[in-house]
């Protein structure tokens, strides 16, 4: 195995601005790396043979980065500020040719942003609850939308601004709830139809073929583009799905509502119970493995990310609440690094697996 310098690239949660528009809610910076994750990564790229520079992505990037030759960053900035700010980081990369892990400008922005994703699965016929963007809070709502209602911030992760609140029953709880979320983080509120049902979430490494630089891809050769003739088969040679992780929120608190909320996520993270492979059907395990390398797909996700779903109790049909084309990759704790254990994949070879995937992406290796 060839061995790279890497730039690692990280948005610490200490070095988070001070200033901020006014006061923020307790939650606010919560998607921001700490110290012990960032370590992790580090570690397992040069467990992998390879040379670490380790710095923070900040408007200073391109010009630490010319003090080093480096041959590819692994990017996990989540950025400050504005409504695309995981792609800013991307976005300066791109500007100097750096080859980056994980996905692009385009597929970063459009993720934060849930009603765009949701727009997008729409148009792939992909199921995703039923919804309504609040700008003002004052708009009518849609037809057909239904209490209960589930309200969100639409470009926050690590379930910023969910609580047992977010579910509303009548049109007062949906107002407060709408008004409380454009104030506090100053961002359209998404309403979208509240699904009670189990709670499970998809990890998939790797790329679909028609991505892959055409030296690596030996394959996209002899079938035409791969797409057509192989359908899901020949996509997961290159794109792999580890087993479905269900979150069962049942041993949480009865005030998180029975919700993966901002307080489970960040300081109850070991009070649910993590099942992985969960126990679904097999016919389920299939229809969660095609959705979401669809969602993958659809977004035009690379080299990682994860898709988060619930399944209706009702219907019993998984939709899909959003992607996390940045999900988080702390050792031993976050949701992809589980789901990847359980299929064998250790935390190194995850690591080094997302790397491998950019680096067959832009024909390195
Ligand atoms: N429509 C919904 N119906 C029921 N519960 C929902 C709905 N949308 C979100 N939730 C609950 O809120 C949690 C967080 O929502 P979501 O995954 O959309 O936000 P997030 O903060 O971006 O999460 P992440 O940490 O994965 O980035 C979900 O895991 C689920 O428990
Ligand atoms: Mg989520």
């Amino acid at each position: 195995m060839k061995k790279f310098t890497i730039a690692l690239l990280y948005n610490l949660k200490i070095n988070a601005p001070k200033d901020g528009n006014g006061e923020k809610p307790w939650d606010a910076w919560n998607e921001l790396d700490n110290e012990k994750s960032v370590g992790g990564i580090e570690r397992a790229l040069r467990a992998g043979g390879h040379e670490v520079i380790g710095m923070e992505g900040d408007a200073n990037l391109l010009q630490k980065l010319s003090h080093y030759k480096i041959d590819i960053a692994f990017n996990t900035c989540e950025g400050h500020r504005g409504g695309s700010r995981e792609s800013q980081a991307p976005a300066m990369l791109d500007q100097i040719g750096m080859p980056y892990t994980g996905s692009g400008v385009m597929a970063l922005a459009l993720a934060l942003d849930k009603p765009m994703t949701k727009r997008i699965l729409r148009f792939h016929h992909l199921p995703t609850p039923p919804f309504q963007t609040f700008f003002t809070g004052n708009e009518p709502l849609a037809a057909g939308l239904d209490y209960p209602l589930f309200v969100k911030p639409s470009r926050e992760g690590s379930g910023m601004g969910v609580t047992a609140k977010s579910v509303c029953r009548n049109a007062r709880e949906l107002r407060e709830q709408v008004r409380y979320i454009i104030q506090a983080y100053h961002e359209p509120a998404l309403a979208e139809e509240f699904i009670e049902g189990r709670e499970l979430t998809m990890g998939l490494l790797g790329n679909a073929p028609w991505h892959l630089a055409p030296r690596a891809d030996e394959s996209r050769k002899a079938n035409g583009n791969g797409r057509a003739r192989n359908g899901l088969k020949a996509l997961k040679e290159t794109l792999r799905v580890f087993p479905p992780l269900e979150v069962d929120l049942s041993p949480v608190p009865a005030e998180e509502g029975g919700l993966y909320t901002s307080v489970v996520k960040g300081k109850l993270y070991e009070v649910p119970k993590y099942l992985c492979p969960a126990p679904v059907s097999k016919a389920m395990r299939a229809q969660l493995d095609k959705l979401s390398v669809a969602a993958f797909n659809a977004l035009e996700c690379f080299d990682f990310a994860r898709i988060d779903f619930r399944i209706d109790q009702k219907t019993g049909a998984p939709l899909i609440l959003e992607v996390n084309p940045l999900a988080g990759l702390q050792e031993g704790i976050s949701d992809i690094v589980m789901a990847a254990e359980a299929d064998g994949v250790d935390y190194v070879a995850l690591i080094n697996g997302i790397l491998n995937a950019a680096l067959q992406r832009y024909g390195m290796i």
